[in-house]
């Protein structure tokens, strides 16, 4: 399973308080090292270059866009793009990249989608397992209902996630070494409760100079038939499902997918 590392916007229903867990709390927890340790992460060039394709010349919005790692190379394509993050800190890091400017940023959460008279849009994508960040079912459910809204006609919206094992992983308590040097050390630790479908976590980094920093993390996390079913309750269909971005065909054996859900019912198959 592919977890990443690991913010304040409230919430009137207090829906969001896992242990402590808002919105930003990933996001301002990390943006100081998040271009660090996942910038080079693989297949960027892929994943920039099929939402690229995808879009076609249209509007691309981005959900949980942090540093912008996708956002901007894709604007830099000549795209109109926009990203959506909860973490003001993740955005001010956006923002200060060359070419940061070409991109729209809005300060707000995913389970909601507010971006004033911005839209409809052509693709809207979600990428690096960001959309278990929501931490419940209906987060979840609530976010595709949202997109749904602010897909234009034909348009569509693109998940990337890993897939959880089955049986869910027995390891329930984890510590593991990210980073070890003679100036830092950074473990990673972590608790999974398959009951919830949950993995909690915190990277726990130890400096000299600076002491201990907490940077936590916490993830909901579904199958691919679950996210299908909160396509269809938002009136999307699966269109097609990859292992990755390149387009390699998802099977029994991968361990990430990337689904791509079409506006509209399926289509009827020929007769
Ligand atoms: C794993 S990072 C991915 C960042 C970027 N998409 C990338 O691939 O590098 C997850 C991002 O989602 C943001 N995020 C987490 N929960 C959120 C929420 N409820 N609403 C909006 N953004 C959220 C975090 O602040 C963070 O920037």
């Amino acid at each position: 399973m592919r977890l990443p590392a690991t913010g304040t916007i409230a919430r009137a229903d207090g829906e969001r308080d896992v242990q402590g867990y808002r919105p930003d709390s990933y996001g301002d927890g990390f943006a100081d090292v998040y271009d660090d340790w996942y910038g080079d992460l693989p297949g960027l060039h892929d994943t920039v270059r099929t939402v690229h394709r995808l879009a076609a010349g249209g509007p691309i919005l981005e959900l949980g866009c942090g540093t912008g790692r996708l956002a901007v190379p894709l604007a830099h394509l000549g795209a109109e793009v926009h990203g959506l993050d909860a973490s003001a800190a993740m955005l001010d890091r956006l923002r200060a990249k060359p070419g940061g400017d070409r991109v729209t940023v809005h300060a707000g959460d995913m389970a909601e989608v507010e971006v004033g008279a911005a839209g409809p849009f052509t693709v809207v994508f979600i990428a690096f397992n960001t959309l278990f960040n929501l931490p419940s079912e209906d987060l979840q459910r609530r976010c595709f209902d949202r997109v749904a809204r602010h897909l234009a006609p034909g348009g569509c919206f693109v998940v990337e996630c890993f897939v959880p094992g089955d049986p869910p992983e027995t390891v329930r308590d984890a510590v593991e070494v990210h980073t070890l040097d003679a100036a830092r050390v950074v473990l990673r630790i972590s608790r999974q409760d398959p009951d919830a479908s949950t993995l909690s976590g915190q990277h726990v980094e130890f400096t000299e100079a600076g002491g201990v920093r907490l940077r936590p993390w916490h993830l909901r996390y579904g199958t691919p038939e679950d996210l299908d079913r909160f396509a269809a309750a938002a009136g999307m269909h699966l269109e097609e499902r990859w292992a990755d971005w390149t387009g390699r065909p998802f099977d029994d054996e991968s361990t990430a997918h990337v689904s791509m859900y079409r506006a509209g019912p399926a289509p009827r198959p020929a007769e």
